[in-house]
């Protein structure tokens, strides 16, 4: 059983969820992630990691509610988890290349802090931008302009920073610096606008794939993908790849394959439990 710290909504529909797991916190590396379940016969719940503190033994995830699973996790009042499994996925390669953008949206704010550390510390000029719809919903952002020598936060509706999202800050960014690689962690569509934009410069980009992924250990098959036309699992050959060499459409229609299912079952249960 791994013990809940402590679990919180920290900006709304994103939560932090902070585990102790000591085995997991001494081993876990920039690029990897955890799969959670909450009771033995409960979903398995991949999360990236966003940190951990080898000495405490803590590991830290952010996650949104989503779905019924992630409802159910943000609904728990429990005070362990039944399983916690990794770290899990390969790291990602830490080395000095010089200028390095990081960027994240939704989960991918918490989960791009770790590569960020990393690169500062491996003495790169560490760049991270970050996105949200409105001022209100960001988070992560003390922590992430500590490991950033330039730190750029973006809003959909201008509440702060810049107006627009990673994808358009980049753009002005591209012209402003000489950057030698990019990452970015967020939602399919953010990570695949943002390569739109590095590709034409030639810039190196790796993104975090988040397919659908059950054992998270290579077995099972679903979190198939496509990468330079090679078949990869994104829990064990991943979950960062080079960018363009990812089949987006594939994809896209692969985590689309159970969406309607999903969409129905939340809203089932969701509507249950608020008693309507
Ligand atoms: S999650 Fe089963 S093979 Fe990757």
């Amino acid at each position: 059983m791994y013990k809940i710290l402590s679990k919180s909504e920290i900006v709304p529909n994103v939560h932090k969820l902070v585990l102790e797991a000591p085995d997991i916190a001494e081993k876990a590396k920039p690029g990897q992630f955890v799969i959670l379940m909450i009771d033995e016969t409960g979903e398995r719940l991949p999360f990236t990691l966003s940190d951990w503190d080898a000495k405490n033994g803590t590991i830290t995830i952010y996650f949104l509610e989503v779905g019924l699973s992630t409802m159910d996790l943000v609904r728990f009042k429990g005070e362990e988890l039944s399983a916690v499994i990794g770290p899990l996925g390969k790291p990602t390669p830490i080395d000095k290349f010089g200028t390095v953008v990081l960027g994240g949206g939704c989960y991918g704010v918490g989960g791009i802090y770790p590569i960020a550390k990393a690169m500062k510390e491996a003495g790169n000029t560490v760049i991270t931008l970050i996105e949200a719809r409105s001022s209100y919903l960001l988070y992560n952002e003390e922590g992430l302009r500590r490991v950033s020598d330039r730190f750029i936060v973006a809003t959909e509706d201008g509440t702060k920073g810049e107006k627009g999202k990673v994808h358009d800050v980049i753009e002005n960014l591209i012209q402003e610096e000489s950057i030698d690689r990019a990452y970015f962690i967020g939602c399919t569509f953010m990570m695949m606008n943002c390569l739109n934009k590095t590709k034409t410069h030639d810039i190196t980009t790796f993104v975090a794939l988040n397919p659908i992924m059950v054992d998270g250990t290579g077995m099972c098959g679903c979190c198939r993908c496509s990468v330079d036309g090679k078949t990869k699992f994104a829990c064990v050959d991943g979950p960062i790849f080079e960018a363009k060499e990812v089949d987006w459409d594939q994809l896209f229609k692969r985590n689309a394959a159970y969406s309607q299912q999903e969409a129905i079952i939340y809203q089932f249960h969701s509507c249950e439990s608020e008693g309507v």
